[in-house]
């Protein structure tokens, strides 16, 4: 699929925004390894805190659908400059996806990230000591980091 489409669904998810507090309408799209696009849009909350981010909302949706290995997402908003996702989607992100490519527009400005490099030594399985997580994932950051 070309970045363009997957863009465009992004942007399409983002009229379905529920921003009534911030104004601020966020649209993702997040493509499965095999192809397939899941869309979420931002929820908000009269309790502000139980807002749930538009890159979250794609991430449950396509768990739930049965995908747990994801190629790209992209992000889409009304505001001038591209956002990365915030720091709570990063780690969501990662948790499935930590090599992630991230793709975020807004108007003409475009930008594109790996996940790994917006979330560097993020925390996963291994240091909850499962040995399933660190054979797939190689050397652990706190065996890296040890000193
Ligand atoms: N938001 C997202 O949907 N994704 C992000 O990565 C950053 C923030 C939403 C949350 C809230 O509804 C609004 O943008 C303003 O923070």
């Amino acid at each position: 699929m070309a970045i363009e489409e997957l863009l465009e669904r992004a942007r399409e998810a983002r009229d379905g925004a529920y921003a009534p507090y911030s104004g601020f309408s966020v649209g993702a799209a997040l493509e499965t390894a095999d192809g397939s696009v899941f869309t979420g849009c931002n929820v908000e909350n009269a309790s502000y805190g139980l807002t749930v981010c538009a890159e979250r909302t794609a991430v449950a949706t396509a768990v739930a659908a049965g995908h747990r290995s994801f190629r790209r997402i992209a992000i889409s908003t009304f505001d001038d400059t591209a956002t990365p996702p915030c720091g709570a989607c990063r780690q969501v992100l990662a948790e499935f996806a930590p090599e992630v490519e991230v793709y975020s527009e807004a108007g003409e400005h475009r930008m594109m990230w790996r996940l790994d490099e917006l979330l560097p030594a993020r925390f996963s399985r291994i240091f909850a000591g499962d040995d399933e997580g660190i054979r797939a994932s190689g050397p652990s950051h706190s065996e890296r980091m040890d000193v």
